[in-house]
């Protein structure tokens, strides 16, 4: 939090940082779209084995585009929680009280994106989005560590916090309840399942010739297309 009125931004000079920093720089992976498969479930699993094998960081983060009954757009990051590759469906979980919970309650579409710098590589897709069952709802809850699960007990996500004593004090209630009773799942909890109808791979050119794979689905299949970048 620096900055203000006693050490004034230079917005210029910040400008010309950003622009020297190296962008798309590479070394990048390869990517032809006429050997890439029909369907993008497949593309998604081959492009996202690729990052976990080359240690890019952390590929399972991806940000989640909603927007509620008034249209008013919102992006958040999120953590990737499964994958049905197959159907080109991807799992994430939040709670349903949260601003997210509410948009996805009133308009159930969404669009998730992700964006791995060391492969020059986005992907998006779009689609649908459904609520989990309890079982798996609950397999998921319970398979985390305690801390992640005593999170989900501490509050209610975004809502207002007075300061770090309230939150204590609900971390105190949030470790006590977990304690006893280790099976619970909060009733919010909520595994939500994003099927894409449509997705796009975007694959970065150190000399500007960014290729970019389209799908969409129609019925049964996909029909594929590359886009101008
Ligand atoms: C790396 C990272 C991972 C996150 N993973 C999740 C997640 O899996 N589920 C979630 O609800 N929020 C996650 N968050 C927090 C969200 O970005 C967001 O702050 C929170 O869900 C509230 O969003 P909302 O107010 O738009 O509903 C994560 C944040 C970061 C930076």
């Amino acid at each position: 939090m620096g900055g203000g009125v006693t050490d004034p931004v230079d917005d210029e000079a910040l400008l010309a940082r950003l622009r020297a920093a190296p962008v798309l720089a590479g070394p990048l992976p390869r990517f032809d779209p006429d050997e890439a498969p029909d369907a993008p479930g497949p593309l998604f699993a081959e492009w996202l084995e690729l990052a976990l094998a080359d240690g890019v960081p952390e590929p399972g983060v991806m940000t989640l585009s909603t927007a509620g009954a008034d249209g008013v757009p919102g992006a958040r990051v999120l953590m990737l929680r499964g994958i049905d590759t197959a159907d080109c469906a991807f799992r994430f979980t939040s709670d349903s009280r949260s601003p997210k919970g509410h948009d996805l309650a009133a308009n159930p579409r969404a669009a998730l994106s992700w964006y791995w710098p060391a492969h020059g590589r986005q992907i998006r897709m779009a689609g649908p989005v459904d609520v989990l069952g309890e079982e798996p709802t609950r397999q998921d809850f319970l398979g985390r560590g305690a801390t992640s699960r005593t999170a989900a007990f501490t509050g209610v996500m975004s809502a207002p916090l007075s300061g770090p004593e309230e939150f204590e004090r609900a971390q105190r209630t949030a470790r006590r309840q977990v304690a006893d009773e280790p099976e619970r799942v909060p009733g919010t909890h909520t595994l939500y399942r994003l099927r894409a109808e449509r997705a796009e791979f975007w694959q970065a050119d150190p000399a500007r010739f960014h290729l970019r794979l389209g799908y969409e689905r129609t019925g049964a299949g996909w029909t594929r297309g590359l886009l101008w970048p």
